[in-house]
């Protein structure tokens, strides 16, 4: 379509006020954007002639999505069973124990990947033991494994969810919508159920999501830092016996925080 100033041009009108007046109604050229896929400009797909194809960013951005519709941060997308260092679990003075109890928690964690594959309803998996022991990392491992079969799996770390449960006080649609999704998720991985500040009200809310799955069947992943007597005291006596009803318990042991090894690791490399 020919503009406005071209045909303006073209039919030689030369009245000056009028062309100025004309050029005050084209609109400001759009700035440049920035896009994140130059293929397709972020539309998803391009063309070659007449025909559209899909843009391969979209794949990309679908897996993406579906980590990020499961709450895996950046960080916790990288833990692979593949990337499980068995090596941090020992000591100079070689004694297997450390090494021994995460063999266990390893394989029981392909294992339980395997199980939720074949049947939706089973017992979860805990892994207790003390700060760096490679609780969180097993269980991002577990996360991400399952996504990537195309389970629908959330991953709640529990500190947050008290602050989200807390903030939706009273706001009782919020608050349906997240406790509705953490009871009834497939596969739900409560990531640090430690010493935090629980009120009655949140202790209530976490048993109602407890003891909904223990019921449903549906299989719960739990990291903490707490042993069974502690998690009694923080968390309550009812809702610990239906954790260890529902679960198989597994517990990791360190000679030396994980983050502290990977930090030496890093400074010899760096020396
Ligand atoms: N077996 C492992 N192989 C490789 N990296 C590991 C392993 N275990 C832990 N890590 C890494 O060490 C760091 C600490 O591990 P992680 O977060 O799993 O500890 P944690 O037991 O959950 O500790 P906390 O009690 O503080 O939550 C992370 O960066 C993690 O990726
Ligand atoms: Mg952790
Ligand atoms: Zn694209």
């Amino acid at each position: 379509m020919r503009s406005v100033k071209d045909i303006l041009n073209s039919t030689g009108i030369t009245n000056k006020a009028l062309k100025a007046d004309l050029e005050r109604d084209v609109p400001a050229p759009i700035p440049s954007k920035t896009f994140e896929c130059s293929i397709c400009q972020d539309r998803g797909i391009f063309l070659e002639g007449d025909l559209a194809y899909p843009c391969d960013c979209m794949k990309t951005k679908k897996r993406e999505n579906q980590f990020r519709h499961a709450r895996i941060s950046r960080e916790l997308m990288k833990c692979r069973f593949e990337k499980f260092r068995f090596d941090y679990y020992t000591q100079e003075i070689e004694d297997q124990t450390h090494r021994e109890g995460a063999t266990r928690a390893f394989n029981a964690s392909q294992r339980f990947v395997e199980d939720c594959l074949q049947n939706p309803h089973g017992l979860g998996i805990m892994f207790t033991g003390p700060v760096g022991s490679g609780k969180t990392f097993l269980a991002a491992a577990i996360a991400n494994k399952l996504i990537e079969s195309k389970l629908q799996v959330l991953f709640l770390i529990v500190p947050d969810l008290l602050d989200e449960l807390r903030a939706t006080y009273k706001s009782e649609i919020n608050e349906l919508d997240l406790l509705d999704t953490a009871r009834t998720i497939p596969i739900l991985i409560l990531d640090d159920l430690g010493a935090h500040n629980y009120t009655d009200w949140t202790r209530n809310r976490l048993y109602s999501i407890i003891n909904y799955r223990m019921n449903e069947q549906l299989p719960t992943v739990i990291t903490s830092n707490l042993s069974l007597d502690e998690m009694e005291e923080y968390i309550g006596v009812r809702t610990t016996s239906r954790i260890i009803q529902c679960s198989r318990i597994f517990r990791l042991t360190v000679h030396n925080d994980i983050r502290l090894q990977i930090y030496q690791e890093r400074e010899r490399k760096n020396k």
